[in-house]
This record gives structure tokens, sequence and C-alpha cells, in this order.
């Protein structure tokens, strides 16, 4: 499984990226699959995508891509905002200028999140494709998860607000896109990345932000009903509770009929891809050959 590896430029711990074979290298000059740059999630790293890289050496050989290693494990744990997106951008931004043909992102779970703050902050980005593979975009998970219980032991889902929404509990990225339904003006108040990044909370720089984030060709959303970690499941199509725990879905969603960062102007272009899946959990969504071929694939040339 670990043969594509060939070469490992990450000396310093910063970026891995997969040499493709001699052949493939030929292979992509005449096909030209554009670099594909993959950022993980909470308690993962590189070392979890072996299989999509698989299915993208059968399917694109050639294609140049970059996973990157930054914040792996207990490290993704770091607030979203401020170094750490910061971080990935110092990373990204250089595997972007060597693309004149533009790149790909698939982004896992959190790392969904941490592409959407590049994504909107970066101005000049070339990003063609964004896949948000069951990441908490409208997000903000709401449910007493495994996670939940492995980070904060001593909060279940109806209290967490109270630490969550402190200075303290914004320096952990889970609670800055924690959004507890019960308590939403809180969660206005002090999300310090989710809620500005939805443009929910004002903020001087929401236009721009708008502006950089629909430089994307496309955003494609996977998501599906037995992930068992994203809750609700629907969030990863920008779905969300309402007061009464009732799942309003995107296209009722404020966000969305309000235009805040694009996604409506990105559905009336025809660039929002919705793709929803039973069966897959949480952890199994970027090894799932059926997932990687109806929606990831072919949007990857
Ligand atoms: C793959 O991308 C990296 C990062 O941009 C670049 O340094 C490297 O030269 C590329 N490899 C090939 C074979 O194009
Ligand atoms: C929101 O923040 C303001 C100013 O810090 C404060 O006065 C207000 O009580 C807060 N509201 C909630 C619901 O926390
Ligand atoms: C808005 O953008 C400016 C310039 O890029 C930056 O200095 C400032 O920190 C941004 N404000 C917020 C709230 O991110
Ligand atoms: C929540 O439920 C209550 C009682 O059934 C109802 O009065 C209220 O309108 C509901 N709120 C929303 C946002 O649906
Ligand atoms: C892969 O996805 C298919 C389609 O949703 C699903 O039926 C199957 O259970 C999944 N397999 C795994 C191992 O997750």
């Amino acid at each position: 499984m670990e043969e594509p590896w060939i070469g490992d430029s990450s000396r310093g711990g910063a970026v891995r990226v997969l040499w493709p074979l001699l052949l493939a290298c030929l292979a992509a000059q005449v096909i030209g699959y554009k670099p594909v740059i993959v950022v993980h999630g909470l308690f993962d790293g590189s070392s979890d995508f072996v299989n999509l890289l698989r299915f993208l050496s059968q399917t694109h050989p050639g294609t140049n891509v970059s996973v990157i290693d930054l914040f792996d494990r207990a490290y993704s744990l770091q607030a979203l905002y401020g170094n750490r997106v910061e971080g990935f951008k110092e990373a990204i931004y250089p595997i972007m200028q060597n693309a004149a043909d533009c790149v790909h992102f698939i982004c896992y779970s959190q790392g969904g999140l941490v592409c959407r703050g590049i994504l909107s902050t970066l101005s000049d980005h070339n990003v063609n494709s964004f896949i948000s593979i069951s990441s908490h975009q409208r997000p903000v998970t709401y449910g007493d998860t495994d996670y939940l219980k492995y980070i904060f032991p001593q909060f279940v889902k109806s209290n967490l607000f109270h630490l969550c929404y402190t200075s303290v509990g914004q320096r952990v990225s889970i609670c800055n896109y924690w959004k507890d339904p019960h308590h939403q003006d809180m969660y206005l108040n002090s999300s310090d990345y989710l809620a500005l990044l939805d443009g929910e909370r004002p903020n001087p720089n929401a236009t721009m932000w708008k502006k950089n984030f629909l430089r994307i060709k496309r955003l494609v959303l996977i998501g599906g009903p037995d992930d068992g970690v994203i809750t609700p499941w629907q969030s990863s199509q920008f779905g969300f509770y309402d007061a009464n725990e009732t799942v309003v879905e995107m296209k009722q969603q404020d966000i969305y009929l309000r235009d805040m960062f694009g996604l409506k102007t990105l559905d009336a272009r025809g660039d929002l891809v919705q793709c929803v899946f039973p069966g897959v959990q949480h952890t199994m969504w970027h090894s799932n050959e059926t997932v990687f071929t109806a929606c990831i694939q072919k949007w990857l040339t």
C-alpha cells in the first residue's frame, strides 16, 4: 500500500508529495490532470489517505497529489483561525503557484473548514474543484459523538456551550464550529471562525471573502445519513437544526437565501454538486470506491 510514496519532500514534516511514476508522467503530459491538494481532518493524518491515493493513481495516473501534513492527529485540535489557516496557506500557496493550470482541493471532515478559510481569504487562489468530504460545513456539529466524549469527557452536547463559547473554548478547533441550536446568540457572539466565514457575524471583509470563495469552479458536497460523526449529517450539505432540533435543508437556510458567502450564486451557476450516500461511516468516506467513482473522479480532470 505504501509503494506510491516514491519520494517525500517533507523533511520538515510539512508537505508530502506523491511523485508519479515515469510512465504516469508521460500520460500526464498528454492528458494533463490538474494537481490535487488533500487536507485532512480531526485526528487523522496523511497516512489515512492510502486508498484515495490508489484510486487516484489508477484513474488519473500521473496526477501530482500533495497531502498537506500539518497539525496531524492531536494537533488538529488547535484552533482553526490564525496560525492554523495561515500555516496551511503557506504550505499550499507554492503548489498553486507551480500549477499554471489550476489545482483541485479534496478536503475531509474538519479539513473542509480549513479549506473554506483558505478559499475565502486567499484572493488569488486557483482552486478549480473544491470537494468537501463529510465536512460539517454549515455546520457545526451538535451531537454526542465519540469524538466529543474523548475530547471533553466531562461534557455532553447540552452543556458544552458553557465551555465552547468562551475565549478559552475557542482555542480548541471543535468549538470554532460547535453550534448549539439552543444557544445561537452565544454562538454568533463567540464563534471566531465559522460564524465569520458564513457571514453570520458581521465583518468588514465579508464581501471580499465571498468574491474570493467564488473563484472556485465548483463545490462538491459529499455526505450521508450513516456518517455517525457529523451531526446532523445534513450539515455536510449545509443543512442544520432549528431551535427544535428539526433539520432545515440548505435551501431554506438564511446563509443560502441571503447568499451570505456565495452558496446561492454557485447553485445558480450550476456549480453546486450534492452527493449523498447511505451506508458510509465517517472514517470510510475517502476509502470508498463507489463514492470516489460517483462523486470525486469526474471533478478532477
Ligand atoms: C508536484 O508538485 C510539487 C508541488 O508543487 C512540485 O514541487 C513538484 O515538482 C511536482 N512534481 C512533478 C513531477 O510535477
Ligand atoms: C454578546 O456580546 C455582548 C458584548 O460582549 C454582550 O453584551 C452580550 O450579552 C452577548 N450576548 C450573548 C447572548 O452572549
Ligand atoms: C480583514 O482583512 C485585512 C486585510 O487582509 C486583515 O488585516 C484583517 O485582519 C481582516 N479582518 C478579519 C476580521 O479577518
Ligand atoms: C418549535 O416547537 C414549538 C412547539 O411545537 C413551536 O411553537 C415553534 O414554532 C417551533 N419552532 C420552530 C423554529 O419551528
Ligand atoms: C461504500 O459506499 C456504498 C454506497 O453508498 C455503500 O453501500 C457501502 O456500504 C460503502 N462501503 C463501505 C465499506 O463503507
